[in-house]
């Protein structure tokens, strides 16, 4: 089963129990440094777990557009924009990686734990650094290895519930491509999560 479908199959509700993630989410919060009215985009939002965060910091006059492949997931986030009443928000249901952006750039962009699932991670970076406006900040948030590699016996364990690949080095290609971007990066949680932020 490839990511999408593992992500239409997955329910939102076990979902949003299993990923809190509240000091991860916290720290790419910070890492964004967004404003009020900035326009921020989140690529493969699934069912919009950093919404409120993200619109509680651009306010009303800011603008939301959030990305995924899965109409789940994204049939889920639309639950929680109309229970809100947020009007700022665009939802987009769709490949991230087929998007274009051009013709309005983005303050912020946001992956939390979305390009491991990705087939295709680097299209996606591309198009987004793309979308992004001179200066803007592209925060990355996703799993590797633990630096212990004895605990990556538990990695089937801990990633089991849908499509991270752990084969993929998103950490080194995105150093191969955007190497001279990268404004900040460190990892955490014993070296299983990781938060790199590309700035433009
Ligand atoms: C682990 S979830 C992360 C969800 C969310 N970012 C969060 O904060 O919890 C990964 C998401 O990536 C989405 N996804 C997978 N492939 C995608 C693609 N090609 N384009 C857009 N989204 C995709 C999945 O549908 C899923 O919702």
């Amino acid at each position: 089963m490839n990511s999408v479908a593992a992500y239409d199959a997955y329910s939102p509700l076990l979902y949003d129990l299993f990923h809190k993630k509240i000091l991860l989410r916290r720290r790419a919060m910070s890492q964004l440094s967004l404003k009020k009215a900035d326009s921020v985009l989140d690529v493969g939002c699934g069912t919009g777990l950093m919404f409120s965060r993200l619109m509680g910091s651009i306010g009303t006059r800011g603008k939301l557009t959030a990305v995924d492949a899965s109409s789940t997931m994204i049939g889920a986030a639309r639950e929680k924009v109309v229970l809100e009443k947020w009007k700022n928000v665009v939802l987009i249901n769709g490949d991230s990686a087929a998007l274009s952006f051009k013709g309005e750039p983005f303050d912020a962009a946001l992956s939390f734990l979305s390009l491991s699932c990705l087939d295709d991670h680097m299209s996606t970076i591309t198009t987004v650094m793309d979308s992004l406006k001179p200066g803007g900040r592209f925060v990355i948030v996703d799993g590797k290895p633990f630096s212990i590699s004895l605990l990556n016996a538990l990695m089937p364990l801990l990633r089991s519930s849908a499509s991270w690949d752990a084969t993929k080095d998103l950490m080194g290609d995105i150093r191969k491509k955007y190497g001279s971007n990268i404004a900040y990066e460190k990892t955490y949680s014993l070296g299983s999560d990781f938060i790199m932020v590309l700035k433009k």
